[in-house]
């Protein structure tokens, strides 16, 4: 069978599906091709939304077993059933993905389900379960993601050295469970084994947890994690992880001092970063330029070196975000559409969903230095504010970073009560170009956690009323 499309995407992501839609709304035939069997990538079926659903089901079972009596809440014989709370996550997985299905029928695009092979730029060939189809389309759209990268010599083999896909669906709780990278995954799902019974020590090769993020709040974050019981190795690298079918073997070495430490433990979790995955695509025949780590080089608009073959998401440069591959899916979209779409790197959000959660928008106070900004600074603690004081979720503050002559938003970093919501209000200041001041001067409801912005922005111009 032959059909003609005017785009085919290659990856049923985030990145992937979004521009689909988009090219469909814009009146072109589109197709989207997804070997998973499912749609939404590894974001909704082994990513952002299974973890999201764990973050939420550990912190209710921790805060049953921990807070409740203080609260004045008695109840008895709290149990956990982990194979409950994974059915719950797999229905929640299950629900969202069989969505995606819905709008790709509501806005008539083609779901071809397969491993996707780039014949030349202007055909697609699709293997499924031993069948090959050929699609002939005028352009193509490389949304095929990542995959979690591992260290020399290590081995994920997803049963007690595993990645964060087999860590999202363990049956049940490991006694200790050692994490290597303090980054997002390694956060994430180091405070959901916590909560639910694991001793967990995290090692990580830097002196500081979450490189990139402002060193105020990953410092304060390590603080409160440490508070919450995890154990960190800051400073140390991973030589070698040994499986013995029981447990794990971890050696790693100080890197100040170059003490060696061995650690046993029950699992460990490699969450070093991930990789763009691009295999079996054909890219090297067809001569498409990726860079040394392995992602496609596209330009402004987004196109490779082929004009019409186009590259969006993990397998170019950028933060690995779902956010940031949408974006780009409905620039792509909007290109071949003829229109003019646009990506503003300088305002894409990050949130850790730890509790309590940690986000920001802009600038970190090191890249100002760096770049050699002169700014002011505006910072609010959720101590002082009274819905956070109720709630007795009073750890974190939010930091306000201006320009100093301007008074323009630079950046914005919480750690804080849902502040993975709040910061939506700081990444829209920032897109119509906010001063402090026009922050200061909006009005904010009384008593929610969204003050404390306020309150930050005042203290820019050293004006906060409850601080
Ligand atoms: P990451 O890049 O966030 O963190 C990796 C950490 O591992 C870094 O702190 C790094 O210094 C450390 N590291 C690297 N090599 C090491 C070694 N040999 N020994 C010890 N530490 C080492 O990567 P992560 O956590 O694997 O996440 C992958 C991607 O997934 C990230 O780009 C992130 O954006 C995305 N993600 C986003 C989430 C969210 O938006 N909430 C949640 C989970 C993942």
């Amino acid at each position: 069978m032959s059909d003609k499309f005017d785009v085919i995407v290659i990856g049923g992501g985030p990145g992937g599906y979004v521009c689909a839609i988009r090219a469909a709304q814009l009146g072109l035939k589109a197709a989207c091709v997804e070997s998973r069997g499912t749609l939404g990538g590894t974001c909704l079926n082994v990513g952002c939304i299974p973890s999201k659903s764990l973050l939420n089901l550990s912190e209710n079972y921790h805060k049953a077993k921990k807070d409740f009596f203080d609260q004045g809440i008695e109840v008895s014989d709290i149990k956990l059933n982990v194979e409950k709370m994974m059915k719950n996550k797999e229905k929640s997985i299950k629900v969202l993905t069989k969505g995606v299905e819905f709008l790709f029928k509501k806005n008539k695009v083609t779901y071809i389900k397969g491993k996707g092979v780039i014949f030349s730029p202007s055909d697609v060939i699709v293997y499924d379960n031993g069948k090959k189809t050929s699609y002939n389309t005028k352009n193509i759209v490389i949304a095929t993601g990542s995959n979690p990268t591992s260290l020399p010599g290590v081995e994920i083999n997803e049963k007690n050295i595993i990645s964060s896909t087999a860590a999202l669906s363990l049956n049940s709780v490991p006694k200790s469970l050692v994490i290597i990278g303090g980054g997002y995954i390694g956060l994430e799902m180091g405070s959901v084994w916590k909560r639910l019974g694991s001793e967990v020590t995290v090692i990580e090769n830097l002196p500081y947890i979450t490189p990139g993020m402002d060193r105020e709040i990953s410092n304060e974050f390590q603080k409160i994690l440490v508070k919450q019981g995890i154990k960190f190795q800051l400073n140390c690298k991973v030589h070698s992880i040994k499986d013995s079918g029981k447990n794990v073997e971890i050696e790693f070495q100080n890197n100040e001092n170059n003490s060696k430490i061995e650690i046993i433990a029950d699992k460990a979790l490699i969450a070093v970063g991930r990789k763009p995955y691009t295999e079996g695509l054909n890219l090297n025949k067809l001569g498409i330029k990726k860079d040394t780590k392995g992602r496609v080089n596209v330009n402004k608009k987004f196109q490779t070196n082929i004009k019409n073959i186009y590259a969006i998401g993990d397998v170019i440069d950028g933060p690995m975000l779902a956010h940031k591959a949408e974006e780009e899916g409905i620039a792509v979209a909007e290109f071949l559409a003829g229109q003019s779409g646009h990506v503003n790197y300088n305002v894409i959000p990050g949130v850790i969903y730890t509790s309590p959660e940690v986000a920001y928008v802009g600038k970190s106070e090191e890249k100002l230095k760096k770049d050699g900004i002169s700014y002011k600074v505006g910072k609010f603690p959720f101590l002082a504010n009274s819905r956070a004081k109720v709630n007795n979720e009073t750890d974190g503050f939010v930091k306000i970073l201006a320009d100093s002559k301007s008074d323009r938003v630079l950046g914005v970093h919480i750690i804080g009560p849902h502040c993975g919501d709040m910061i939506a209000e700081m990444a829209l200041a920032m897109e119509f170009g906010a001063n402090a001041e026009d922050i200061a001067r909006t009005c904010h409801a009384h008593p929610t956690h969204t003050e404390a912005i306020k309150e930050a922005a005042l203290a820019v111009d050293k004006r906060p009323i409850h601080f």
